[in-house]
């Protein structure tokens, strides 16, 4: 893909650097102002982080590592995380502790109220609609479980097992049509839509690209392993029965079969990755390193948070109520 439209000053500063080959130009950046709902800083941190995995077209490949931009993408990781923290204090101060981690986690999900797009999707939205968080979704979908490969090397033994087989899946089992992100395209090109990779960015709500981006502000920091990993084991966590009912709404809207299969693929699929990334991933994890516990719940928060922002931008935009929660006690 070529570099997006900037959205601001900064996302433009960056653009124009990757563009021009040229150091990044210092832009006044108000650190009152939130990164998380700043589609600006977002879409900066977008195409910052977008470097590590297609890049650009346009840009020379080693710009990856050039010192001044992970100076600048280091502070917007650094606003984004403290903000993230901020935001799942409650939710974390409310957080079971059983002595079961695996158990904590489930309760974690089960007791989030987030709004459900799914239960929208699946009995009210329009074929437009649909059609617009098919779009939305792209934008994670096409690089599915990426950022959570850069964590495979900072893992050992079980856990690093438990993160491969996972990854195994959404890479196809060794079938590329069967990369979870092939399946996505097929799905989106079915349904009339552009597959090519970052087609809708330009749309993409500042909401899509904060999720997007936390999964690599904790995936390609060592420090946030066990961060990466409740994220990771959260969004699978709330994936099996929301993908069913999702599903369940393509249908519905008269969308073709092949739309669909992406997510009822993922009912199945799903419905095993949580156990493997809770238990096997999570539970695992805090075993060997029991001083990242508090970060693996800090994970599944933001990711609870996170998907509650996108859902919620996406319901008030169609004037929809927020439905009840995608836990996975709403079955
Ligand atoms: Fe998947
Ligand atoms: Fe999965």
């Amino acid at each position: 893909m070529n570099l997006p439209e900037p959205r601001g000053p900064l996302s433009a500063a960056v653009i124009a650097s990757l563009r021009g080959g040229t150091p990044p130009e210092a832009v006044a950046v108000d650190e009152q102002v939130p990164v998380l709902s700043d589609e600006d800083a977002q879409l900066a941190l977008w195409v910052l982080f977008e470097l590590h995995f297609r890049g650009f077209d346009d840009v020379a490949g080693d710009r990856e590592w050039d010192p001044a931009l992970l100076r600048l993408r280091g502070n917007l990781e650094a606003r984004m995380e403290a903000e993230l923290r901020e935001a799942t204090r409650p939710a974390l101060h409310a957080a079971p502790d059983s002595g079961d981690l695996a158990e904590d986690l489930f309760a974690l999900v089960a007791a989030d109220h987030g709004p459900s797009l799914a239960s929208y999707l699946h009995r009210h939205a329009t074929r437009e609609q649909v059609l617009e968080f098919l779009a939305q979704r792209s934008v994670y979908a096409l690089k599915e479980s990426d950022a959570h490969s850069f964590v495979l090397g900072r893992l050992d033994g079980p856990v690093k097992a438990a993160l491969a087989e996972i990854q195994y899946d959404e890479y196809g089992g060794g079938r590329p049509e069967r990369l979870h992100s092939t399946l996505y395209a097929d799905a989106l090109r079915a349904a009339g839509l552009d597959d090519t990779y970052g087609a809708y960015l330009p749309q993409a709500h500042v909401e899509t690209l904060a999720a997007n981006n936390a999964q690599a502000v904790f995936g390609l920091r060592r420090r946030l392993r066990g961060a990466a990993m409740g994220l990771m084991a959260a969004f699978e966590a709330t994936s099996s029965l929301p993908c069913r009912r999702i599903a369940a709404g393509i249908e519905r809207v008269g969308l073709p079969a092949a739309t669909a299969a992406y997510f009822h693929e993922h009912v199945e699929a799903d419905a095993v990755h949580e156990q493997v990334a809770v238990r096997d991933v999570c539970a695992g994890l805090v075993a060997r390193e029991p001083r990242l516990r508090a970060d693996v719940l800090f994970g599944v928060a933001a990711s609870l948070h996170l998907d509650a922002l996108v859902g919620g931008r996406m319901l008030a935009r169609w004037g929809a109520a927020p439905q009840v929660a995608d836990g996975r006690r709403s079955a």
